[in-house]
């Protein structure tokens, strides 16, 4: 560990013997970053070729970033299977390997161990069951299931059969599930009776039913026996799973694919208006969903790699599922919490299954720090090579914990950045190459072109140290596509506030070494625990209840989720003002997209700061929440700036 003065930050350098054994050291970094960027169609011409693909590539990369125009394409000629990829080619060297390691929620309950072959087996199985139900090429089919095998199954099964999925986390509400089966028109929700989740169910069955009341009458239910469970049943609308194993055929020849053809939807928040549905397609994203597994995590093989997230979000996407098995990895899918049945279950999991690699959030991280450091001393963690990040700025106690706590001080750190949006890292340290400095994610990978942009102008900052909104200049192949249905939408939200860019949506600052730090969402979506949501929904959710005249909604520090949810309602005239009501809204909104929307904090606002205009100053309610209202700025252009004082008085974060 050295001080770097430049920086004002520590640095931790990799250590001699994990860079002599990396598949990429400091060197080989420059020099291959540089080639990447000096010819991509070079550079990925040679990356593309990690896959099998059934009619190889002549083109590699067709992009256009201008507003009106925008077009991403990568290896647009060439035809694969990405379920191929994951499986069927590493049958003949590693058919006996587990591929798949399923620890379940209890801990009393059997891990599952399935080895290639069987994952095979299983995943065409699934895929002539899909077929039987009608399913073909191109059709879109959700998955609303539990972290079950079965999830992993029904991935790949879509993939095989060229079925475009759209996992929607076990969390999401009855009608946040109906909205995303009708925003792709799926034919078929493959959901399972109730799903466990430290120690308590979840009951997916019905709450699929009750989606389905809003949707096309054609729409069809394959489920899953997790728990054997009474559940309803409608028959010729509901199919049995188990049953239906029982009797599929356990071959299916994968359906051949172009490499733009769309592999999944996945919905993710925005600034404005509902979720959006992300498409990625399938050539350019297990490319790169592979590359960054092996070379981010340092990845060999016969390494046992943990990745905490939940399938619903795309890190379950990219690092349980096809960046792993691309690379043949064993990857551990795990049911339960981190806190189930107590604080030292992630650590439990890492001794039993001798996990290699370990990659979680920081919300994780922070609540297990408040546990105390004994949770995790009891366990042996001598196999742990190395640990990772994902989700949100790391603050350097938690990073400090993770590193002296977890990782005893000797197994390198990756800060991981990345969205939904780009399908896979675009920052991170490479732990053989890359000096970590605890919260940032340092430096670009492969191919990734981040800029600084002057928010008000507009203009690159060119400057090596530089703070602004970070943007990235060309393309990477696992870049998302369109929007589904709505390719207006995409081209708004990523190319229109910085032409001839694609804008994350994050601020950030580079410090003289060039290693980025990001400082958070530049735009109305806060991120709590990890998870992204947009403001607008949490609003919308809250005005739809009948005592709710107007809401605002911010986020605010909060110690372990990052960010805490506040919100600002102004009732309907006559309605009373109570904590029962504070529970009841809570309660709606839970409700209505799910328990991770459910506001912290509820102020009651007799009137909100707006413009003459009528627009809301959310900058002054931010800083209201923030218990920061010293600086408001100025508020004269608003049309009563006596609310203010109201809202200051009666703030709930006081500190
Ligand atoms: C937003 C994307 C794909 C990762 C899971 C979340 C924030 C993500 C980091 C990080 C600081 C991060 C950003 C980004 N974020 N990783 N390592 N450091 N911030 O995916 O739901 O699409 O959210 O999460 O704000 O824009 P997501």
């Amino acid at each position: 560990m050295t001080i770097d003065t430049k920086a004002q930050a520590v640095v931790y350098p990799p250590s001699p013997d994990f860079v002599a054994k990396a598949h990429i050291n400091a060197e080989r970094y420059e020099e291959l970053y540089k080639a990447s960027i000096a010819d991509p169609e070079a550079f990925w011409g040679a990356e593309g070729k990690r896959i099998d693909w059934i009619k190889p590539y002549t083109k590699v990369k067709d992009v256009d970033f201008t507003l009106g125009q925008v077009s991403i394409k990568w290896f647009e000629d060439g035809t694969l299977n990405v379920a191929a990829n994951c499986i069927d080619r590493h049958l003949e060297t590693r058919g006996d390997q587990t591929a798949i390691i399923w620890e379940p929620d209890d801990p009393a309950d059997e891990a599952l161990h399935i080895s290639y072959r069987e994952l095979h087996r299983s995943v065409c199985k699934m895929a002539n069951i899909l077929q039987d139900m009608g399913v073909r090429k191109s059709d879109r089919v959700v998955i609303y299931l539990p972290m079950v095998p079965e999830a992993a199954y029904a991935m790949l099964a879509c993939a095989r059969i060229g079925a475009v999925h759209s996992v929607v986390f076990a969390g999401f509400s009855p009608d946040a599930l109906g909205a995303r089966v009708n925003g792709c028109d799926a034919k078929v929700v493959i959901t399972s009776d109730f799903a466990p989740r430290g120690g308590r169910k979840t009951a997916l069955k019905s709450n699929t039913d009750k989606a389905l009341l809003h949707c096309k009458d054609s729409v069809k239910v394959l489920m899953v026996r997790r728990t054997g469970d009474q559940t309803t049943w409608i028959e010729g609308r509901d199919h049995d799973y188990n049953a239906l194993f029982l009797e599929a055929d356990d071959t299916q020849a994968p359906v051949e694919v172009g490499a733009e053809d769309p592999l999944f939807i996945l919905y993710t928040s925005g600034s404005t208006g509902q979720p959006k549905g992300v498409v990625h397609t399938s050539g350019g994203y297990i490319v790169f969903a592979g590359m960054t597994h092996k070379y981010t995590f340092d990845y060999h093989d016969g390494d046992v790699f943990w990745c905490t997230a939940d399938v619903g979000w795309v890190t379950g996407h990219s690092y349980i599922i096809y960046g792993p098995l691309a690379n043949g990895a064993t990857t551990l899918m795990f049911e339960g919490v981190p806190t189930f049945p107590d604080a030292g279950r992630f650590w439990a999991v890492c001794e039993k299954h001798k996990v290699n690699q370990f990659y979680t959030a920081p919300t994780a991280i922070r609540a297990l720090m408040g546990q105390g450091k004994e949770w995790v001393e009891k366990y042996d963690l001598s196999d742990l090579k190395l640990l990772g990040t994902v989700g949100e700025p790391i603050n350097p106690e938690a990073w400090n914990w993770y590193n002296e706590v977890v990782g005893k001080g000797t197994r390198p750190i990756v800060d991981t950045w990345w969205q939904t949006e780009t399908g896979g890292h675009l920052l991170t340290p490479l732990p053989g190459a890359t000096a970590a400095k605890p919260g940032s994610a340092t430096k670009p990978f492969f191919g990734v072109e981040p800029v600084v942009l002057d928010p008000q102008s507009g203009e690159e900052i060119h400057e090596t140290a530089a703070e602004g909104v970070l943007c990235i200049k060309s393309s990477w192949p696992a870049q998302m596509r369109t929007v589904w249905g709505d390719h207006e939408r995409f081209e708004q939200t990523y190319f229109s506030d910085y032409k001839g860019y694609y804008f994350s949506g994050d601020g950030c600052r580079r410090d003289a070494d060039g290693d980025y730090w990001i400082t958070g969402r530049v735009d109305d979506v806060i991120n709590v625990s990890g998870h992204r949501m947009g403001t607008a929904e949490v609003e919308s959710a809250l005005v739809a209840h009948e005592t709710v005249a107007e809401a605002a909604v911010v986020g605010y520090p909060h110690d372990i989720k990052g960010q805490g949810i506040y919100c600002y309602v102004t009732l309907m005239n006559g309605v009373e003002p109570s904590d029962d009501l504070r529970k009841t809204l809570r309660n709606f909104v839970r409700q209505e997209i799910g328990p991770i929307a459910s506001p912290d904090l509820i102020q009651w606002a007799p009137g909100l700061p707006k413009t003459r205009s009528g627009k809301i100053m959310r900058r002054i309610l931010r800083k209201i929440a923030e218990d920061d209202y010293g600086a408001l700025g100025d508020i004269s252009t608003l049309a009563d700036p006596s609310v203010v004082d109201d809202l200051i008085e009666n703030r709930m974060n006081k500190s």
